[in-house]
């Protein structure tokens, strides 16, 4: 494996529409692992192909599902060509950040649930019904391979926030993506 350079806004690649992956190929598979090692690296929880330069529809999420149950066990993804099959109608706003936007959190409203479908490591068809930061996760990172970030989708012109010195940052608001 190895550690690959993240893309900081404005670099243009992460405003292209990433391209569906033919074939889960040993290539995608180091793809995935490396972009595991990364993210782990940053640190982030979460990383989108268009965030290392490759324009491929490929996503890694390390997240603790719930975030009020710190004990919970983290899931782990490395997704190929994942997409939203089903959206909840209900949504609530919640604070995001970025790997690719360093600094900064906004507030975005996303659905509460949404069904993922995609390619797992192996090319096996998985489905996934996410729900809150789970959903919030998945939800940002497909919009990264359409080109999409979430300063796009910010629930109001004042709901980006600049972080202060690190210290100050509380440990849940340091997550980002
Ligand atoms: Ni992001």
């Amino acid at each position: 494996m190895a550690l690959r350079e993240i893309v900081l806004v404005p670099d243009p690649v992460l405003r292209r529409k990433a391209k569906k992956v033919a074939k889960v190929t040993p290539a995608i598979q180091r793809l995935l692992d490396d972009m595991a090692e990364t993210m782990r690296a940053a640190p982030g929880v979460w990383l989108a192909g268009p965030q290392i330069g490759v324009l491929q529809r490929v996503i890694v999420v390390e997240v603790q599902p719930d975030p009020d149950k710190p004990d919970t066990q983290h899931e782990f993804y490395q997704l190929v060509n994942p997409e939203i099959a089903k959206t909840s109608q209900e949504t609530e706003e919640g604070s995001e950040g970025c790997l690719s936007i360093p600094g900064y959190v906004g507030d975005v409203v996303r659905a509460v649930a949404v069904d993922v479908k995609a390619l797992d490591r192996s090319g096996k068809p998985i489905k996934i019904k996410a729900r809150g930061f789970l959903a919030r996760v998945l939800q940002h990172e497909i919009d990264h391979l359409d080109g999409i970030l979430y300063l796009d989708r910010l629930a109001g012109p004042d709901k980006l926030h600049q972080l202060p010195e690190d210290d100050a940052i509380p440990e849940e608001t340091k997550v980002v993506a």
